[in-house]
Parts: C-alpha cells; structure tokens; sequence
C-alpha cells in the first residue's frame, strides 16, 4: 500500500483550501502544467472561471489567491499574468521532499486504483488457420501494455486471446480439405479412432485457408457445402471436431510463437469454440424473455437509444438458418467471464472499425443483464499504414504477415545495432539478440506512442533510429544510465537536491510518473506512458548536457546528482516495463 501523495495532488489541495477561503468553487483549484515555463512550473486558471459568478474581475480573483498562496512555503514564487492566470514556482525543497518519498515507493508514485479489483483484457484474437497480420500487432502490443499498466495499477489482470475458432471458416477449411482427399478418416465415421495430428502443415494450412474462402465467395455449391460442415462441427460431428482439433491445435502453434516473439504473455488462450455450449441456451433464454424478438425469422436485439446521433441497427443473435453470430458469441463469453470473483472491468482491445459490433453488444449485455455492474470499454485502435498513408499492404499488395514484418525491423534494427557497436568486443550471438531487443522494441514503442485511436505510419528506417521519438532511443538513454551509474561505483548516492533549471525540469516530470500512469490506465492509452518517458529522456539530456554529474567537484551537489540520475533510470526501466519494451544491456 503506497501512501505517496503527489506533487500535483499535493498542490491541488493547497489551491483547494486557498479557494475555500476566498469563497470561491472547489472544482476550479487544479493547476496544471505551465504553457510557459519560464513564468513558473505549475499555472491555475480557476480565476477566469470563477470571475462570472463571483462578478469579480479575474484578474482581482488572482490576486487575491497570489497572495495567500505565496505565504504557503510551497512556492517558491507567486505571480499573476494576462488576465488572470496564477503562475506558481515549486520551491525547490518541496521537489526535494516528493523526490525522496518518491524514491522510498517501490511503486514509485503509482496509485492502487484497482484495489485487487479483476480486469479481463481480451486482446490478440486471431482467427484459426490465418496466420498472424498487420492488423494484429497493434491489439497485441496495446493490449499487453495495458494488461502491464493495470497490474501497476493494483488491479488483478486476465489477459484472454478470444481466438476466432468456431465460425464458418472451419467449415470452410473442412469442405476444402475433404475435396483434396476424400478419403480421410474425419468424413467416415466408423467409430474408429481419428488421428490427432493435422492431416495438412501449417504453410498448407494459411495457403487452403485464402483458397477456401475465395472459392466459397466464388461458388455457391461450394458455400453450401462450407455451411453444412459448420452446422454438423457445431452439432458435434466427430469426424469433424477431431478435424477441427487439430487445426486448431498447428494453427495455434504458430500463432504462439508470434506472441513469444512480441514477448506478449495470455492468461488463457480461449476462444469462441469455449462458450459453444453456452450459446444456444442463451439465445433461448433471450428470446423467452422477450429481450430478443424475431424478425424475419432471424433472432434480434433492439439496441437503438432515442438520443443516438446516428443510427443503430439491431444486434443480429441468431440467423433464420439457426446459425450463431460473432456477436452472439461475444455475449456468451462475457455471460462466462462475469462468473470470475471480483470481475469489475473487461477491456476488448480491437480495431476501431468493430467500434459498432461492440456498442451493439455493451447494449444489449445491458439489456439483457449480463454482466451487470461490470464496466465494459471498447478500446479501440486506428490502422497501421503504409508510406502511402493507406493501410499497411506487402510490395505485392498482400495482407502483411507480423513475422515479416517483425523480421523487416529486426533486420534494419541490425544494421544500426552493427554502427553503433563497431569495435565493441561483441560476439555474433549478442548482435543478433541486441538487434532483435532493439527491432522488437522501436515496432511498439512506435505503436504505443500517441493516441491509440489515430493510425500511424510504418516507416521500418525512421523508427529504429536511435535518434527522434523512438523505441531506441529510449532504450539508448536507459543503457547510457546504467552505464553512467555503473562508472560512478561506490560513489555516493545522495538525496535529489534540485537547483538548476535543467534539473529541476527532470525532477518535476518524475514527480509526474504515477499521475501519467494513472491516466494511462483510466484512458487506455499507453500513449501516455510513452510520451511521459520520452520526455523526461529528452529533459534528462539537456540536464546532462548542463550540469556535470561524475565531473561535479562538489561532492555533495554531485551525490544528489547521481540520486537523480537513479531516479530517472528506475523511472524509464518501469515505462519501458509498462510498455512491454526490452532494456538491453547495451547498445
Ligand atoms: N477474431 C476477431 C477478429 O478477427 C477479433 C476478436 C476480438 N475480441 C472479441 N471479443 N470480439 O476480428
């Protein structure tokens, strides 16, 4: 349990009693981060908005909260600007105070939000025999980084890939496989055993699978046949199930290899197959009661709202041949999740364009009282593009594999990695692992980086750079950390003592790592974090630049030095922890 109280807390209740006594609206004493630092670190505005109702000037308001506020030690000054804007300089003691209570906190100022609380994060969610794409990275890498900040954030997590394993692709690869060879097992059941091993490889597979589906959209014999599997696989043929299992089974395998890869880690690797039979008595139940009504022979959930802006169709639970829909399944798994002890939050970190799929079923969960009380949040994602600023394609205008383009970062990642370690005494073994830390970790730094909702462009040579916003060059400043520090051996590590400009400016961004993380969480946006840290980077080298740490001839002025710069270092190891992000040892 973590008692740290903020340094923006900490000043928001110091304006809040200051507010209280002059009468004026509690909700207006925040400060927030200066717009123009030489003016102070921290500005209010609250007397612009209070002016109206308190039929004051604003600029008389600041005054009046100026001078009580500058008999608070807490600032070191106090001054009004514009109209009305209160500027406020932290006095450098009370840096000194937070930093060292900072320092104390192994949670290094991350509140504990989720109190033991269980969040489910479903993230991943490839669909069996289509091997891992573009589309993917971002709902792994996202939904890995926030699984890391709630867990931060004290709550308990639950991260489920909610493979795409029961729907009508697996009637489709079935009918397919059974044109190839008519004569396996699965189509003859004789009560026989049934092979548990694939009868195809999984390059067969991710090929049969595009075929399949094109020769399906192409043909209608074709669909129907695909169909008539999908029905007698969800009717529990066993030939069929025994078919199913084992693609399941190889296409799953590959796919685990891509999350290892991405260093992303599942609680469960469950899928929609897992509620199969909680389906159709749900869907029962939902029409007796009258939440779902029939129309058209097809099952329905009404889910529009008088004040919606735009329109909102139906949720389609069941069609008129009976068959069970994404959606259909989707409220099956939350009915499933929901008997989890202490469930509170289900995040679903999934493309943006499924953005109505999950109105439709929050709503309709809503109606029909499944999972009640549990918040449920659509944290939805833009595209990864292409430098022609439209979604990512291959040179031949191809879906893009994950591993390739991993292979693709890892291998420029390399060519810097070979620059930057020339003349080092390096084996082979550790470049190639250097590379991949260094490839693996400029791909999610770039995807983590900004707002989650906006796409970003994959340009593989801008984002390992080790220079700019990047992965490396976070992971640069943390190696040159540690081997700062390492060099200072025993030296002594003093309390932070800020006093120049630069070093004040590095103390003020750490003192705001929890409320970043804090935000993170409450906005699902690990943006956050990753902006946070490559700031305090970037402050951090102009602070070096500055001030002389090791050189420092003061010994006392230098012991503080170096206890910031441990600071800092712990500060950007748990971002890029946050993050999902590698440290290497070097570079
Ligand atoms: N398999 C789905 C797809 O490929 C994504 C699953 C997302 N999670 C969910 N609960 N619907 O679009």
């Amino acid at each position: 349990m973590t008692s740290f109280q903020s340094l923006a807390a900490l000043v928001d209740a110091r304006l809040a009693a200051v507010f209280a006594t002059l009468g004026l609206p509690a909700h207006l004493a925040r400060a927030q981060t200066s717009d123009r630092p030489e003016l102070g670190d921290l500005q209010c505005n609250g007397a612009l908005a209070a002016a109206r109702d308190a039929r004051r000037p604003p600029r008389a308001i600041a005054d009046d909260v100026a001078r009580l506020l500058s008999e608070d030690d807490a600032f070191a000054e106090v001054s009004v600007a514009g109209p009305g804007f209160v500027n406020l300089r932290i006095a450098n003691a009370l840096l000194a105070d937070r930093a060292a209570a900072m320092v104390d906190d192994a949670q290094l100022g991350i509140p504990d939000e989720g109190r033991g609380r269980l969040v489910v994060l479903d993230f991943g969610g490839p669909n069996v025999a289509k091997p891992l794409h573009v589309g993917h990275l971002r709902s792994l890498v996202l939904g890995e980084s926030l699984r890391r900040i709630h867990g931060a954030l004290g709550w308990r997590t639950h991260g489920d890939a909610h493979l795409g394993d029961w729907g009508l692709q697996m009637g489709m690869l079935s009918a397919a496989i059974r044109r190839r060879s008519p004569d396996l097992p699965y189509f003859h059941d004789d009560g026989g055993a049934l092979p548990a091993n694939a009868p195809v490889t999984v390059e067969e597979l991710e090929k049969l699978y595009p075929e399949a589906a094109a020769a399906c959209r192409a043909d209608p014999g074709r669909m129907a046949e695909a169909r008539a599997d999908t029905a007698a696989l969800q009717a529990g043929d066993p030939g069929l199930l025994a078919l199913w299992q084992s693609l399941r089974a190889l296409s799953l395998q590959a796919q685990v290899r891509d999350f290892d890869e991405l260093g992303v880690v599942f609680d469960a690797l469950d899928g929609e197959s897992d509620v199969r039979d909680a389906v159709g008595p749900l869907v029962a139940r939902l029409e007796a009661s009258g939440v779902a009504r029939r129309s058209e022979g097809a099952l329905v959930i009404d889910v529009a709202e008088p004040e919606d802006a735009t329109a909102m169709p139906p949720l389609l639970l069941e069609k008129s041949d009976g068959a069970a829909l994404y959606a259909t399944t989707d409220l099956a798994t939350l009915e499933a999740r929901a008997t989890m002890p202490g469930l509170a939050r289900v995040v679903y970190v999934v493309d943006q364009r499924q953005a109505l799929h999950f109105a439709q079923v929050f709503r309709a969960a809503g109606k029909a009282g499944i999972g009640s009380g549990v918040e449920l949040v659509h944290a939805g994602f833009g595209t990864v593009n292409g430098l022609d600023g439209k979604p990512f394609k291959t040179r031949a205008g191809g879906v893009a594999r994950l591993s390739d383009l991993l292979d693709d970062a890892v291998a420029r990642a390399e060519e810097r990695v070979r620059e930057s370690t020339e003349g080092a005494a390096m084996d082979e073994r550790s470049r190639a692992a250097l590379a991949r830390q260094v490839g693996i970790g400029a791909v999610k730094f770039a995807d983590l980086s900004g707002d989650r909702l906006s796409g970003y462009v994959f340009d593989v040579d801008r984002l390992v750079a080790f220079e700019g916003r990047t992965g490396p060059y976070l992971q640069y400043a943390c190696v040159r950390l540690r081997s700062l520090l390492a060099k200072a051996g025993d030296a002594t590590i003093g309390p932070v003592a800020p006093e120049a400009d630069s070093e004040r400016a590095v103390v003020l961004s750490c003192l705001g790592f929890g409320d970043a993380v804090a935000a993170a969480g409450r906005q699902y946006q690990p943006g956050i974090v990753a902006d946070h840290a490559f700031d305090l980077a970037q402050r951090f080298s102009r602070f070096y630049a500055d001030c002389a740490v090791l050189a420092e001839p003061d010994a006392s002025v230098r012991a503080a030095r170096l206890g910031l710069c441990m600071l800092v270092r712990r500060v950007l190891e748990r971002s890029l922890d946050l993050l999902g992000i590698d440290v290497p040892e070097r570079m």
